[in-house]
């Protein structure tokens, strides 16, 4: 059921279509995703958890957890609320045995857990030695989440681009549009990057930049180097300057059963009603550590939902919040031994800075006591943080998990608990580093978006450690989940031709790749070539070669560092070829080098070796000074 339409939502009731779920016809509106039409048809139970299997419902509505991964037409693990529905799409449940509602590896949840308990694999499963090919396979099939076919063909093509921009904005909240707009207002080429839906906005069409959306920037590399993901093609931007605007991320809160279907953060709550006239539930409790938490109130109240209880922690520091349920759903919360029945929970534990771009950046980042956050200091060069990513705005310091009985996630896509974490302490990984590895707190789906503060905050609390001390764990590329087909897609290189490649094809010559260079392969019969050079005489066009200038007082002892021969006996107007060879002594490259000067060298590589020559010579010009 809907709401009734409103001037914010992005649905046009106008226009609808079909697509199927488990087979069965799901019917949306042009605007919704596949989550929010199945939302509207009454499912509340997305995806199962990755260890416990335990029931798992919408939680943030904005490709931020790992609760509503589908498979969609044999892509797994979609996140089916970012994606736009289209007709005829074919939906599944993934990394079940069963349905979501019945799934037969819920049993773990009910029985498993003294079993199960955080790093089970390295000491169960291990005798017999003799039993482990069976124990692996056993483990194969139930871990993971999602299938590939193996089988499958090929359904699309991915491509890659390389473009440059001379300030790239990645984030289109208010402070990437007002860096966006004022680096366009002082004449530079602007690109804007955001992940969100492209929003029929209203005079978007007119912007004075170019917007890319939805697309993910995926990391941030050296030289400016943003690889971009737009769905089909992988844009390799290269950037003077790079503006992240990437905003905060909601941050849950840690109690027994706080991973219950009908628990959610205030966006989840805000996307369901604003933009897809939704009711997210029917009474509902509200536990939040910031404002933002509390605006979902104006939401409900908007959605008709009754408010049972509003909880602000800054000014009431519960010590036990507990959530039950019957089926994985939620039926009540207690706070403080007052419990509420409720089918909806709105959390907010307050918002953590989107750094990591930052930090892949090199941007250093630190923990902020007075706002219980981690934020992003000391940037580099022709990098810039824009609006709340620098930190400003969040406020949040809750207790790092709630006193009550039952599981309690400290991260929800890893099946991670507080007594996981307390226990991988006390087998000594004490570092946060060592726990993310043991414990594969913040490798889930989600990153460490909604787990890395809590698990830092609780490591705090157990080791009695300051935060800042404990310190972050290193941001990676990508920050966002990427296909493997994307990463894997034709290259469009520039072919380089040389100044008698139209002769040669006059004449005949069948053309091939080297590198980006197009040359000839031959002319018919290579066999009868090869004998006239042996025979005769042969002419060759080295025209592609790569071509070096390596120019300095220390030019002669520098190559003499880098390839085996000496140099400084080379008199000028000379040559001599040589291989160059890799730390290990494997032969890289080979090509000649003539001494113009003194101080100069020509240095040719062959067709395909001239950029990793270039890129070699550089790093050790660089670690020689
Ligand atoms: S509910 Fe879809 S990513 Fe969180």
């Amino acid at each position: 059921m809907r709401l009734p339409p409103t001037g914010d939502e992005l649905l046009d009731r106008t226009s609808t279509g079909t697509f199927l779920f488990e087979g069965e016809p799901v019917q949306f509106l042009d605007g919704d995703t596949v989550g929010s039409a199945l939302f509207a048809g009454g499912r509340r139970v997305f995806s199962r958890s990755f260890k416990y299997h335990r029931p798992r419902g919408l939680l943030c509505c904005s490709g931020q957890c790992p609760n509503c991964l589908m498979e969609v037409d044999g892509v797994p693990s979609v996140r089916v609320c970012s994606q736009p529905a289209r007709a005829g799409m074919q939906v599944r449940s993934q990394n079940v045995i069963g349905s979501l509602e019945h799934d037969l590896m819920g049993i773990v949840d009910k029985i498993g857990g003294p079993f199960t308990p955080v790093g089970f694999y390295y000491r169960t499963m291990i005798w017999p030695r003799r039993a482990w090919p069976l124990y692996e396979r056993f483990l194969r099939n139930v871990a993971g989440l999602g299938r590939i076919d193996p089988h499958a063909h090929r359904t699309r093509r991915f491509d890659t681009e390389h473009r440059r921009a001379e300030v790239l904005v990645i984030g289109g909240g208010p402070a990437g549009l007002a860096a966006a707009q004022a680096a366009t207002g002082a004449g530079r080429q602007v690109v804007l990057v955001d992940e969100g839906l492209a929003r029929p906005a209203p005079g978007s069409d007119e912007l004075p930049f170019q917007l890319l959306a939805p697309a993910r920037a995926l990391g941030i590399y050296e030289g400016g180097l943003v690889p971009v993901d737009t769905g089909g093609v992988l844009i390799r931007f290269r950037a003077e300057r790079i503006v992240v605007a990437t905003g905060t991320i909601e941050q849950p809160l840690v109690f027994p059963g706080n991973d219950l279907v009908g628990i959610m953060l205030p966006a989840g709550v805000r996307r369901l009603v604003r933009d897809w006239s939704l009711k997210p539930g029917e009474r509902a409790v509200v536990l939040s550590a910031d404002d933002r938490g509390l605006e979902a109130v104006d939401d409900l109240e908007r959605a008709g939902v009754e408010i049972a209880r509003v909880v602000d922690l800054r000014e009431q520091t519960p010590r036990q919040i507990e959530a039950r349920g019957r089926r994985g759903r939620l039926k009540a919360v207690t706070v403080d031994g007052e419990t509420v029945d409720c089918d909806l929970l709105v959390m907010s534990g307050g918002r953590q800075p989107a750094y990591s771009l930052l930090a892949q950046a090199g941007a250093r980042i630190e923990y902020d006591d007075r706002r219980g956050i981690f934020a992003p200091t000391g940037l580099p060069p022709n990098v810039e943080a824009a609006g709340s990513v620098n930190g400003g705005g969040s406020a949040s310091l809750p207790s790092p998990a709630y006193a009550g009985s039952g599981k309690c996630f400290v991260c929800i896509c890893e099946d991670v608990t507080e007594k996981d974490v307390k226990r991988a302490i006390a087998e000594g990984f004490d570092s946060i580093e060592l726990a993310k590895r043991y414990t594969t707190v913040t490798m889930g789906p989600c990153q460490g978006r909604l787990c890395h503060l809590p698990s830092v905050r609780l490591y705090a609390r157990e080791t009695a450690t300051p935060e800042a001390e404990i310190g972050t764990t290193t941001a990676r590329p990508p920050w966002a989940p990427v296909s493997l087909g994307l990463l894997a897609g034709r290259g469009h290189e520039p072919a380089r031709r040389t100044a008698n490649h139209h002769r040669h094809k006059e004449l005949g010559a069948t053309m091939m790749w080297t590198g980006a260079w197009r040359r000839v392969h031959s002319y018919g019969d290579p066999a009868d070539e090869t004998r006239a050079v042996h025979r005769g005489v042969g002419l060759i066009d080295v025209s592609t070669l790569g071509k070096l200038l390596v120019t300095g007082p220390d030019a002669a002892a520098f190559l003499e560092r880098l390839y085996p021969n000496r140099f400084s006996d080379l008199r000028p107007g000379r040559v001599r070829y040589s291989v160059l060879g890799t730390d290990a002594g494997r032969i890289m490259d080979d090509g000649t080098l003539a001494r113009l000067t003194d101080e100069q060298f020509y240095v040719t590589t062959t067709s395909t070796g001239a950029d990793v020559v270039a890129e070699w010579f550089e790093w050790w010009n660089a670690v020689w000074g």
